[in-house]
């Protein structure tokens, strides 16, 4: 792998889904941590670490003017991850403004090494920030439903933090490991919360961290392992979950999108074999062979992006600005003012970091990695699964979440593949159209892209209402409209 030597450097930031790509000796080469750019640490800070332990306060973003800290339910905390040297992960709570008996729900942003205040902050958290900083109400917040929790993970991301560069997680078992560990304390420390329902959510990346977890917490409930957690559900948006089906669907999305010509298309899918060749190898070999499936396959993704006029490839009725195709800066400026960071109880050493490089590397050889293989068990086991996918976004496509779930087998497969369309109505108009049988739901979303919380706040809010109150079907609105007898 080391030989190959011209590739320049061609580096797409994605917000959720980032990918750094490089010559493949580069790629390896950042295997190894830059120590130029490290994970977020703190040298030397063991002492006060505490495996197991969590140290939690309550806050309030609006300072005098807003309601008492009591009364919000606001909680910033940090745990000292039991498998791990000296690492912290830190997390937010927000208790429902609604109600505590309503469900519990752990958001996690992708990337991966994306902080979960993107989401927390420019989609489905409790506020929004202005341009002056300043924090307003977000009326379509998703703790409107649920008692809710996002977190920075794998460690390094946003303010989560190591003294010790081995804590860097490479797979799906080191992130399950920890985030397990997390819930077990967490609901220790909330007895109220363990009897309500539980949630997992997560988007683009997180396609491989919510199954992970999901399969995670159902073999701790099955085996008696601590606290049993009240699993009745997880949901991807916009997930990159089965990566050896979705790379096949980028040419295909992107003509029928005619973002590419017929010839452009042809060009790419020149491509697939050697793609679909290496992603076998990566499946069975795995290591280093995961490496090289990224290199192979992520050039299909690139030329597509290249042949367009600077798309933005969360949202292809958009041009990219910024570095990642958005602006984010609010949230980085907001997160490293001193007085925030000293009410959320994060040092003032860390630097907050919307989406963190080290993290990212760290990870690539699991990017290829099938997670789709994990579900099918949790749906046997009555573990319910939402797919949302915003239809505008090419870099985890509905097209290519559409195949693998369909692909999928499980008992309800051919069901599923046979249930009717029927549209999705939210206060009149329709906004999506779904596919559902037994504990499977796949709802594509209009007039979004990757981030759909963001581009449709009050669609998102309902889907979220509906499906974890059992009435994403069967709705009084709902029309057919079409019967579909074959799979994509
Ligand atoms: C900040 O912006 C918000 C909304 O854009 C506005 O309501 C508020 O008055 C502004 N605050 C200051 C201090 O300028
Ligand atoms: C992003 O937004 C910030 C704050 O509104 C602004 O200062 C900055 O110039 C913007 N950056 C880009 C690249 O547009």
């Amino acid at each position: 792998m080391a030989s190959a030597p011209t590739l320049s450097k061609v580096s797409l930031s994605f917000v959720l889904l980032f990918l750094s790509l490089y010559a493949s000796s580069a790629i390896s080469h950042r295997l190894i941590l830059d120590p130029k750019e490290p994970v977020n640490t703190i040298k030397g800070d063991y002492a006060g670490f505490v495996p197991g332990k969590i140290v939690e306060k309550k806050f309030s973003f609006f300072g005098d003017s807003g309601p008492p800290v009591e009364d919000l339910g606001h909680h910033a905390g940090y745990y000292s991850l039991p498998h791990s040297k000296a690492a912290r992960m830190f997390y937010f709570f927000f208790e429902s403004r609604k109600s505590r008996n309503d469900p519990v729900v752990i958001w996690l942003s992708g990337g991966p090494g994306c902080g979960s205040e993107l989401a927390l902050f420019y989609e489905n958290g409790p506020f929004h920030i202005t341009n002056n900083l300043s924090l307003t109400w977000n009326q379509y917040g998703w703790d409107q439903e649920s008692n809710i929790i996002f977190v920075d993970q794998p460690t390094g991301t946003g303010f989560s933090y190591s003294s010790d560069d081995s804590d860097v997680r490479n797979d799906e078992t080191g992130v399950s490991i920890d985030l397990y560990d997390f819930l077990q304390e967490f609901f220790k420390m909330h007895p109220d919360f363990v009897k309500n329902d539980f949630y997992i959510f997560g988007e683009s990346y997180a396609g491989h961290y919510v199954p992970a977890l999901a399969s995670r917490v159902n073999q701790g409930n099955k085996q008696n392992q601590g606290l049993h957690i009240n699993l009745k559900g997880f949901a991807i948006g916009n997930g990159l979950t089965n990566p050896a089906i979705q790379y096949q669907a980028y040419p295909d999305f992107a003509l029928d999108n005619r973002i590419i010509t017929k010839a452009q298309y042809d060009n790419v899918n020149v491509l697939m074999p050697d793609c679909e060749q290496a992603t076998k190898t990566c499946e069975t070999q795995g290591g280093n062979s995961c490496f090289r499936a990224l290199r192979i396959c992520e050039d299909i993704f690139d030329r597509i992006v290249d042949f367009t006029d600077n798309i933005n490839y969360y949202d292809i009725r958009k041009k990219c600005e910024g570095n990642l195709c958005y602006n984010f800066t609010n949230v980085e400026t907001l997160l490293n003012m001193q007085k925030v960071k000293s009410a959320l109880g994060v040092s003032d050493d860390l630097k907050y970091e919307l989406c963190s490089d080290a993290v990212h590397d760290a990870m690539m050889q699991d990017w290829m990695r099938n997670l789709e293989v994990g579900i099918p068990a949790l749906l046997e086991d009555g573990i319910k699964l939402l797919l949302y996918v915003g239809e505008e976004d090419l870099i985890c496509n509905w097209l290519g979440n559409s195949r693998w779930v369909h692909a999928m087998e499980w008992s309800g497969q051919k069901a599923f593949g046979k249930s009717p369309t029927v549209k999705f109505v939210v206060h009149g108009a329709e906004a999506g159209s779904l596919n559902s049988y037994g504990p499977l739901s796949f709802l594509k979303v209009h007039k979004a892209g990757h981030l759909v919380p963001m581009d449709q706040p009050k669609v998102s809010l309902e889907m979220f209402k509906r499906w974890m109150g059992g009435k994403m079907t069967r709705h009084k609105h709902e029309k057919i409209i079409k019967h579909k007898p074959n799979t994509m």
